[in-house]
């Protein structure tokens, strides 16, 4: 009895974080929508620096959702977080600004952007690096359209956080989506940890627009070294 339960729970549990694929290219490409738009995701994975006031709570941080999230201060220090709950491999992420429903309406974007990631057996953030450099994406031109940056290299880790870089005068607000699956070879052991580089406050930042708009074939980047990877085969 006790124990149908518990399993009745679990299922429902697994069902709440499956997302459902569109097409069989996303799932073998691993793009699948990890669950900002749909759900799957829960507010109380969703975290930032600050908002701005009622209305742009980290929680409204969804692609196509009504409302978005507004950081108090037009600053790089401001950041968003989604922590998966789970490693996961993250193959890309999708951006979208907000058009406010304030009297006049305002446009707020972010038209660049960073990533750092960590997984769970890290205390320390990483910054998302191409040989030592830290990678700026191209984020939006616009408040309405959803932009794809697929990450030259997969990341396997548990959280990320958006910073950043390049905003409308206006100031910026976020709506994300984070693109990836589960792991090909679940580990039980914890990966190494994630290479040597931790996130000072106000890191002094190059910019090196990696990531394109839609569409943008992905670099070939063998000469990447990033900690996460190789530990998994
Ligand atoms: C992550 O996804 C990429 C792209 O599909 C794939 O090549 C890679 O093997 C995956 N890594 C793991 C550990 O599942
Ligand atoms: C936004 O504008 C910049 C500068 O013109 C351009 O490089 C970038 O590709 C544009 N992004 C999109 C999504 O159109």
């Amino acid at each position: 009895m006790e124990l149908q339960i518990v399993f009745g729970v679990l299922m429902a549990s697994i069902v709440a974080t499956l997302t459902v694929p569109s097409t069989a290219e996303e799932v073998s490409d691993c793009r699948v929508e990890l669950g900002m738009r749909s759900g799957a995701i829960h507010d109380q994975q969703i975290s930032a620096s600050s908002f701005y006031g009622p209305g742009w709570e980290a929680r409204h941080a969804r692609v196509d959702g009504r409302y978005a999230w507004r950081p108090a201060q037009r600053h790089r220090h401001e950041w968003l977080a989604v922590d998966l709950g789970r490693t996961v491999n993250i193959t890309g992420v999708m951006t979208q600004g907000h058009l406010s429903y304030e009297s006049p309406r305002r446009p707020y974007y972010l038209k660049r952007f960073e990533l750092d990631f960590k997984t769970q057996y890290d205390e320390e953030w990483t910054s998302y690096k191409i040989d030592g450099k830290d990678i700026t994406f191209d984020g939006n031109n616009d408040t309405g359209t959803v932009v794809t940056n697929i990450l030259p290299e997969p990341v396997l880790a548990t959280a990320l956080r958006f910073h950043p870089a390049g905003w409308h005068s206006n100031g910026f607000a976020l709506r994300v989506e984070i693109l990836g699956c589960s792991l090909s070879v679940p580990s039980s052991e914890p990966p190494s940890p994630i290479a040597t580089t931790t996130v000072p406050p106000f890191p002094a930042k190059t910019t090196h627009a990696a990531g394109r708009a839609e569409g943008t074939t992905v670099h070939d980047s063998s000469a990447w070294t990033m900690g996460f990877q190789g530990e998994r085969e």
